[in-house]
């Protein structure tokens, strides 16, 4: 289920402005008036865009809203997955302030709502590698919050009948002497999701976190002891996140984190993780996910998506030695696939 970013350049260059999309994502005006119900909209999941002026990240973001605005039909909103700024845990305040910038500047241009969802990295200084000093009055996710006139870092909203939650899974730790954070939504907000779920009264629902609540790369990489949870690539608390997406009938949490798209269903509930706008941070594919986006489509009580890739050659910089040496190996495994089937193919052992 997913659009080739062959089709999608096709389809944006074939419309000029407007981008086309498969026929199970547009909608369907007349038969939804005719059945009484609300009209079918659809709205992007945009996520980890890591907003920086490094390896022209601005430009590739530039370029990721341009193919958003040409989406038809037009999106309601974008749902902004986090790690929007590249980078408040190990860059000086003054670039972390930029980056901040240029993420606004470029998605206030979308011309569709936004909302933000918090990531690891836009908090300004929540890690032992920080650049700032420990009692910066903007440490943390003041700064990013204060700079985009973000007041809650998690808060719920409505649209067209549908009930929407946006989760903040970095969870502050070490007080002011080590701040840092830790993957979790923690108990507070764990209540708060419950009473809010329970408000809007089976409303079909779809969630957003940053930091996944399943993420399968141990599985992927055939890495034995890669542990999920210690590397902090999945919440510590998603036992009880999902025992509250489970009984209030959730239809999907939307994650991010890994830049890797991930589909997996569990108990009812579907837990999505989209590409990352930003590829592996502006430098190609992340192990085979290309910089891309998902597309979500609600009409009645159904959700469906599509996950979009977006054109965009890297431009690697000087000290990008390791990002080279990953995109060469990335392609020697592309090209053993496709010996390994024409061999395959042509019966040849
Ligand atoms: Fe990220």
């Amino acid at each position: 289920m997913s659009i080739t970013r062959r089709e999608l350049i096709g389809g944006l260059a074939a419309a000029g402005a407007a981008a086309s999309l498969p026929e199970f994502l547009k909608g369907q005006p007349a038969a939804a008036q005719a059945s009484g119900q609300a009209e079918p909209f659809t709205f992007v999941h945009l996520t980890d865009m890591h907003v920086t002026r490094k390896r022209k990240g601005d430009e590739g973001y530039r370029k990721c809203i341009e193919t958003v605005q040409q989406l038809r039909p037009k999106p309601a909103f974008a749902l902004m997955g986090g790690d929007l700024a590249f980078d408040g845990n190990y860059t000086p305040k003054a670039d972390f302030e930029e980056c901040i910038r240029l993420y606004k500047d470029i998605s206030d241009g979308m011309g569709i709502p936004y909302h933000n969802c918090m990531g690891n990295h836009d908090a300004l200084g929540w890690s032992s590698r920080r650049k700032v000093p420990i009692d910066d009055p903007d440490i943390g996710k003041k700064m990013i919050m204060d700079r985009l006139g973000w007041e809650k870092s998690y808060y719920s909203f409505d649209h067209d009948g549908w009930h929407f939650v946006v989760l903040d899974s970095i969870l502050p730790i070490g007080g002011k002497n080590n701040p840092s954070y830790e993957p979790r939504i923690g108990p507070e907000q764990l209540e708060w999701l419950a009473y809010d779920l329970g408000k809007a009264g089976g409303r079909p629902t779809v969630a957003v976190t940053h930091i996944a609540a399943f993420c399968n790369r141990g599985q992927i990489t055939g890495n034995r002891d890669y542990r999920a949870m210690d590397g902090g690539m999945v919440l510590w608390d998603t036992r009880e996140l999902r025992t509250v997406l489970e009984r209030h009938k959730v239809k999907a949490l939307l994650q991010g984190h890994s830049h890797n798209i991930e589909e997996m269903r569990y108990h009812g509930v579907w837990y999505l993780t989209s590409a990352a706008a930003s590829g592996a941070w502006w430098a190609g594919d992340w192990v085979g996910s290309p910089p891309g986006y998902t597309v979500f489509r609600c009409d009645g009580d159904k959700l469906t998506w599509e996950h979009v890739e977006f054109p965009w050659t890297p431009h690697l910089e000087e000290t990008d030695a390791l990002e080279r040496k990953r995109i060469a190996e990335q392609e020697a495994f592309r090209q053993e696939q496709q010996r390994l089937l024409e061999k395959e193919r042509a019966g040849i052992r």
